[in-house]
């Protein structure tokens, strides 16, 4: 089964999109084996009509691994390369370098002030160096960075940020996921007041994707030196197949399909039709030459024109610069103002709210009604009016500096509930007025009974505060 069709059988796809989010930690040259087991699939995956990806450059995992500036700074560069080339389409789906969201290091200490330290003791990651260095008598600790410990709450942060419902992973990956929830299900108990700032996400494993053979056939990784390259040259990537480990049997005997990880490479690539066939070839007594030959064609054909596409990109890193501050807008569209709420909901407020609802009194002050205003990507103002129990009962127009909305929210309120001048239009919202000139729109209501109720409990948070 497929990426998507996967998702969309695990439920809760039939109205809403499911937001799927991974990252990429950028430290290497991407090679066959991501390709088949991570590029391949989510680009499929993405291109369902029920689907809002998010794909990044996890850059700043990157520093956790390698000290290296020039590495990080090529591994960018060729995985966002990779991507673009294997066809993913960046009007469909969101893709950015996390180190150019601010709105993640932000996120990641809030979390990181709700994380258990007991529950980050149990990250696998941690934990093997720990043993590691105990194994060797070494201190406990010894060459563990914070980063390192705190691997699992920068995670965290980039699934949180966005609501992301499913988080295609590996399986080593899958504690990180689930610590995501817990500390995000945390942060909703201490913070949310009935709200949930945060879904639960869940982390997603394609059982039916191939984990490649490497040359020697134990997995394919970096780790063994045994890849093939994913875009290197026609000739380097003959030289690679030709390098593959096989058994002895001599041109003309009758060879094992399904004990040459070879024939599961060419499978991983092959139609059904081609993989029979070549099998039976194999049965048949095909030499390892001949067998070796074909696979690369088949690889070829596969990655030819994509090798273009990337070589052309690599000429041009402005465009994919360029693409990938694009994405980023995209997404701080969702993180800007999402991180507003969340650090209005720790307690990080503007003083001059804090003037308002400390004049409704002490004890009320956590209860009560409020203006949240945050900044737009643009550059411009705007506030949201939540109600005691986080609902939001307006949101305002934009406005061109801070002040403004100082101003505009200090004179609702003393105005008092009942001059608040509100019209109802003909659809499902209505618009709050001052000196002739809209000012906010409420949400969209079903009904007009929904759309009056509204306008009640407005005016009814407006009176509590003003009070
Ligand atoms: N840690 C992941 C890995 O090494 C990469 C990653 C970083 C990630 N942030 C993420 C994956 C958020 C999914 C969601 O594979």
């Amino acid at each position: 089964m497929g990426l998507a069709a996967m998702v969309a059988q695990q439920g809760d796809s039939r109205t809403m999109t499911t937001r799927i989010l991974t990252g990429i930690t950028t430290t290497g040259t991407p090679h066959l084996g991501n390709y088949a087991g991570a590029i391949r699939p989510a680009i499929v995956a993405s291109r369902d009509s029920d689907a809002d990806s998010f794909y990044f450059l996890a850059d700043y995992h990157a520093l956790i691994k390698c000290d290296d500036p020039l590495r990080i700074q090529r591994s960018r560069l060729e995985i966002a390369a990779t991507w673009l080339a294997c066809g993913l389409d960046i009007e469909r789906v969101t893709f950015y370098r996390q180190s150019d969201i601010p709105e993640i290091p932000e996120l990641t200490w809030l979390l990181t002030c709700v994380a258990g330290k007991g529950l980050l003791n149990r990250a696998h990651a941690y934990k093997a160096s720990v043993d590691k260095n105990l194994a060797e008598g070494e201190d406990a600790d010894a060459g563990v960075t914070m980063g390192l410990f705190s691997y699992p709450v920068l995670m965290a942060a980039d699934i949180l940020m966005f609501n992301a419902n499913k988080v295609p992973v590996g399986r080593d990956q899958i504690q990180h996921v689930e610590m995501a929830r817990d500390i995000g299900q945390r942060f909703n108990h201490l913070f949310g007041a009935g709200r949930e700032y945060f879904v639960a996400p869940e982390a997603l494993i394609e059982e039916s994707v191939a984990t490649l053979p490497g040359l020697d056939g134990r997995k394919m990784s970096k780790s063994y030196d045994n890849t093939i390259p994913l875009f290197g040259s026609a000739k380097q990537l003959r030289d690679a197949v030709n390098r593959i480990v096989t058994d002895s049997r001599a041109p003309g005997e009758p060879k094992d399909a399904d004990s040459a990880h070879l024939f599961t490479l060419f499978q991983a690539f092959a139609s059904a039709e081609q993989a029979a066939a070549f099998r039976a070839d194999l049965a048949g007594g095909l030499a390892w030459g001949e067998a070796k030959q074909r696979l690369f064609e088949l690889l070829d054909g596969e990655l030819a024109q994509a090798r273009e596409h990337y070589n052309a990109l690599m000429q041009k890193p402005g465009e994919i610069e360029d693409m990938l501050q694009a994405g980023a807008l995209k997404a701080r569209r969702i993180a800007t103002p999402f991180l507003g709420e969340l650090r209005e909901a720790v307690g990080l407020r503007s003083f001059r709210e804090q003037v308002q609802v400390a004049g409704a009194g002490k004890k009320k002050a956590v209860k009560a009604a409020r203006f949240v205003s945050f900044r737009e990507q643009d550059g411009s103002f705007r506030f949201r009016f939540l109600s005691a129990e986080g609902e939001e009962l307006l949101l305002s127009r934009p406005f061109a500096d801070p002040k403004a909305v100082g101003v505009v929210t200090a004179r609702l309120l003393a105005q008092g509930a009942d001059a608040l001048e509100l019209r109802a239009d003909e659809g499902a919202q209505f618009t709050l007025w001052l000196d002739g000139e809209c000012v906010a729109d409420s949400p969209a209501h079903a009904t007009p009974e929904a759309l009056e109720a509204a306008m009640l409990r407005l005016r009814a948070a407006v009176a509590a505060l003003a009070e």
